[in-house]
């Protein structure tokens, strides 16, 4: 078993973006390799944070209404807090914002440019904002950015350039050799397909005149550098570079985890950087696929992004991560349904795995007063744990999460199929069978110390728990087969509660991918207090109701607006009885142009929010009375 040491990072996130499955994904599956590291005794550096400037990070603040840097400390907060729920062991948590980036971002630009790595020119192209990307006209697909589909901004400017092209065949050697492993496969062959075309160079500087939220360069004040290079440098920052203790222990990296959208970036943008910066290469770089929900694209215009904190709540947090890195092979794209969450659960955790657990520990504690018995020799025993761990062992190490999972339950099948056999319970009522019980009894304890080992880097709780029931002391890889006679386990709880389909119906509300009719006010253009006032708002009382004839959806209300009584056709008879309205507080449009709805005159509108197809009204939080103006 390999002891030296690994280092980790996850990629850092844009703080614009509420964090989503995607993130906690790959932020998960490093945390499982941390920690799969840590039980094998290596010195481990786990890396994750944000990546907090740039256009996306200003427009979004300037969007919200705020200052930049309290919005993105924030943002900053709501990613620290969601790994802290999910249980991530990160050793450090890096914010391009803060000093100790900054310095080697600058020191970096200041090296390069005295190197004669990056010259002056002038830039004219594309410019994708939300992925902070140039393009080439020929780059674009069907005018858009060809990563995301989005617009494209057309851009000439003076800017700094970094001397990427020199280094393309270089690059594509290192990583044909290995020096740089990219997984997988799949992966590589399309980064030496990319390196196989024509490289160009990099603009790697943003004029403060378009943008100032960013790390100036310190060669010209009136620039600040391209937030991907400012970003890539969080993964030797972060260690000190160049002169810290950690950037000597840890650099190069063992493994930058990234999704397959952000390969480029990494395999060919940072790798350059670093080979201009003579800085030895990270070992492999590992893109994992993309997760979409129920077969749509998670997106936020969609509102369909599944919220990691409310599956991990709805589920429980060890539950929530065994799914994520067992339900898909990593590499691999996948899709996340509530249904899919439940099944796994239900099917592996809580009938295989937790079922085993209590019997087990019940067996031990019903016939042998909760002590491991003795292992008499010469007599049958489980031996299937070893070939087991060898091959979960071999999984792990070539990042096969999910066939690494699969051996644990298939050693759980095992075990139980082991029992089942040699019926403990029959073996208990014979005094001669004495030590045939305990030897199957010391088997299947050794089987599930096993198992609580191997599921510790997923589900690092429930292992655990695990270890207490079964008087362990310490749960590392070493000493794998080891459990001492004598020593009393308790029969705790179960581990995995099963998910009865109540339960399960609740979840599934929970978790639903949300459909919104309208768009969502993030794709609304801006409008300023001037505009806003031109909408009369006033509250209203409804004084009566009925729905309006031959129509399903519309009814009739006359409502009470201080001054006079209005006349308005609403579109909510598939969501209130007419009876129901009568005295309901409202707030109507009031300058409404009028308009005839199935013959009907409607003079105005009546306010009410759209959650998924189900419209609630809008009113007052207290009664008020009609006329009042809204604003
Ligand atoms: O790209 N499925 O940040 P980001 C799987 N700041 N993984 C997903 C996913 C999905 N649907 N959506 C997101 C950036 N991810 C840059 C990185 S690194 C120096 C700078 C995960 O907030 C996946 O790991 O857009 C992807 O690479 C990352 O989130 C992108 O996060
Ligand atoms: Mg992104």
């Amino acid at each position: 078993m390999a002891s030296g040491k690994f280092y980790v990072t996850t990629p850092i996130y844009y703080v614009n973006d509420v964090p989503h499955l995607g993130h906690a994904y790959t932020t998960v599956a490093a945390d499982v390799l941390a920690r799969y590291h840590r039980a094998n005794g290596d010195e481990v550096f786990f890396l994750t944070g944000t990546d907090e400037h740039g256009q996306k990070a200003e427009q979004a603040a300037k969007k919200a209404g705020r200052e930049i840097q309290p919005y993105v400390d924030e943002k900053a907060e709501v990613f620290r807090a969601l790994w802290k729920t999910l249980n991530i062991s990160n050793d450090d948590f890096i914010r391009t914002t803060e000093p100790r980036h900054k310095a080697v971002v600058q020191e970096i630009m200041q090296a390069l440019k005295e190197k004669g790595e990056i010259y002056e020119g002038s830039y004219e192209g594309w410019y994708c904002v939300p992925d902070e990307r140039f393009w080439t006209e020929k780059d674009l697909k069907d005018g858009n950015c060809p990563e995301c589909g989005r617009k494209v901004e057309q851009i000439k400017e003076k800017n700094f350039f970094f001397k990427m092209s020199k280094y393309r065949e270089q690059l594509a050697e290192k990583i044909k050799s290995a020096v740089l492993e990219i997984l997988p496969t799949s992966r590589k062959n399309e980064v030496l397909g990319f390196l196989a075309k024509d490289l160009g160079d990099l603009c790697i500087s943003r004029p403060k005149s378009r943008l100032s939220w960013g790390i100036e360069l310190p060669f010209d004040k009136e620039y600040v550098t391209y937030v991907w290079f400012d970003a890539l440098a969080n993964y030797i920052s972060a260690l000190g570079y160049p002169d810290g203790e950690k950037y000597k222990k840890f650099w190069p990296a063992d493994l930058h985890l990234i999704g397959k959208d952000i390969l480029t970036t990494h395999s060919v943008y940072w790798t350059t950087m670093l080979m201009a910066l003579e800085i030895p290469l990270p070992k492999q770089i590992f893109a994992h696929g993309w997760w979409t929900v129920e077969g749509q694209k998670m997106s936020k215009s969609l509102g369909n992004s599944v919220s990691p904190e409310v599956a991990a709540d709805a589920v429980g947090v060890d539950q929530f991560r065994y799914f994520l890195m067992r339900e898909v092979p990593f590499g691999l794209d996948g899709d996340f349904s509530a249904t899919a969450l439940i099944n796994r659960i239900n099917v592996d955790l809580a009938n295989n795995l937790g079922n085993l657990v209590s019997r087990v520990l019940t067996m031990v504690e019903k016939y042998r007063e909760s002590k491991v018995p003795q292992l008499h020799i010469g007599k049958p025993m489980f031996l299937y744990h070893e070939p087991s761990f060898a091959s979960y062992y071999a999984h792990m190490e070539r990042r096969e999460f999910s066939r690494a999972l699969e051996e644990v339950i298939k050693l759980c099948d095992e075990l139980n199929r082991y029992i089942v056999e040699s019926e403990p319970w029959t073996l208990a009522k014979d005094p001669s069978k004495f030590q045939e019980l305990d030897n199957v009894l010391y088997g299947a304890a050794l089987g599930i110390t096993l198992i609580g080992k191997m599921i510790h880097p997923f589900m690092p709780d429930s292992s655990e728990k695990l270890r207490i029931w079964l008087g362990l002391e310490n749960w590392g890889f070493s000493h794998v087969g080891v459990l001492k006679p004598g020593t009393v386990v308790k029969a705790g709880k179960a581990l995995f509660p099963r998910i009865d389909e109540k339960k399960a119906e609740e979840i599934k509300v929970l978790l639903a991918p949300q459909k919104p009719q309208s768009a969502p006010s993030e794709e609304m253009p801006q409008i300023t207090f001037e505009d806003f006032m031109k909408v009369d708002l006033r509250t209203g009382v409804v004084v009566s109701a009925e729905a309006v004839p031959k129509s399903k959806k519309l009814v009739k209300v006359q409502v009470d607006l201080g001054t006079e009584t209005r006349q308005i056709v609403a579109g909510i008879a598939e969501h209130y009885k007419p009876e129901v309205l009568v005295g309901k507080q409202v707030v109507v449009v009031a300058n409404l142009k009028p308009a005839k709805l199935m013959g009907v005159d409607s003079f105005g509108m009546l306010l009410a929010a759209n959650d998924g197809g189900k419209l609630v009204l809008a009113g007052t939080w207290e009664p008020v009375k009609g006329g009042l103006k809204v604003k």
